[in-house]
């Protein structure tokens, strides 16, 4: 059977609209996944994400398996991993180190940008460009002229702009430190980072309007990123919740590791708890707190009765 892009890339959101954590009914975002070809933004050459017998990560070449490279990049929870060691490892073979660029699963794409919900017309910030992928999920969504986009490894952000320019999608490629963000005068609608931080940087939250929204994944105490979505109060302040689990690799300012205390985390948290978490940042620190669970209607109920 012939396979495609097209009939893979179908696959795939058909895959991914039967789970929860997939479009769930948002058919702007089922549109831009099928309209935006993502071998596109996908190099020839990639790692898979686990090791093999020998412990290494095996590399996938399009020129020699076009239908095994073509089927992993259509696979709903598969990252490819595009840089290993900072760029310093070629992609010539199974390879071991750490990785330091991939193009995002497309699960977790999709959960990222249904958290964020941009809007068209809006001031998007990207940080960490990577392919340059998910930006052109979000120049779909927002319109020519709407995403720029922050990406620490030039050579990574050269290629992302050609990959763009090829699709014929707009956004602005800058090479930088996207732990600054990007202030160029006009505050932004949303922001997105496709790298996790162990503190959430202040100049996300001054470079938000009041009641813009920022969605990162956030380091936690339980061995994976939560990622966390805040409503910005346009004073450098925010606050929000945690939404879902994920792995992502970490801004490279924000490498070494810091205890959980000092980054404003509670002790003795037992990870099902993840759902309750409270999170707020800013001007002083960030701090994770347990929000008081909810209450059903009939405990409520019972404390009526009692206080009758
Ligand atoms: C998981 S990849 C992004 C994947 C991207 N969403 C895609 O689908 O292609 C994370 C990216 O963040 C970049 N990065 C790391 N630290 C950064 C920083 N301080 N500022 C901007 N980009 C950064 C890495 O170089 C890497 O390309």
């Amino acid at each position: 059977m012939v396979i495609t892009a097209e009939s893979l890339r179908a696959r795939c959101a058909r895959d991914m609209s039967r789970t929860p954590r997939g479009f769930a009914g948002r058919s702007w975002l089922r549109r831009a996944f099928l309209e935006v070809p993502r071998e596109a933004f996908v190099p020839d050459r990639v790692w898979w994400p686990s090791r093999a017998d020998d412990g290494r990560y095996p590399l996938i070449d399009r020129n020699e398996k076009p239908r095994a490279w073509l089927k992993a990049v259509y696979l709903p929870g598969a990252a490819l991993i595009t840089q290993i060691d900072d760029g310093t490892v070629p992609p010539s073979g199974p390879a071991d180190g750490a990785f330091t660029s991939s193009i995002s699963s497309p699960g977790v794409v999709i959960e990222l940008l249904r958290h964020l919900a941009p809007e068209p017309g809006e001031r998007i910030l990207e940080i960490g460009t990577g392919t340059g992928y998910t930006t052109a999920l979000l120049a779909h969504r927002a319109g020519a002229g709407g995403v720029v986009t922050v990406e620490i490894d030039a050579r990574l952000a050269a290629r992302a702009r050609g990959r763009l320019r090829a699709v014929g999608m707009s956004a602005q490629v800058i090479t930088g430190d996207g732990e600054q963000g990007h202030a160029d005068g006009r505050l932004y609608d949303r922001i997105v980072s496709t790298a996790s931080v162990r503190e959430i940087p202040l100049a996300w939250l001054q470079q938000l309007r009041p009641g813009g929204i920022l969605v990162a994944p956030l380091d936690s105490p339980f061995g994976y990123d939560l990622l966390v979505r805040l409503v910005a109060d346009g004073h450098g302040n925010a606050s929000g919740c945690a939404v879902a689990p994920v792995e992502f690799m970490r801004v490279r300012g924000q490498r070494v590791p810091r205890p959980h205390a000092d980054l404003g985390w509670p002790g003795g948290l037992d990870p099902a708890q993840w759902r309750d978490l409270r999170v707020e940042a800013g001007r002083e620190g960030q701090h994770i707190t347990r929000r008081p669970p909810a209450r059903t209607a009939q405990a409520a109920r019972a404390a009526r009765d009692q206080a009758r």
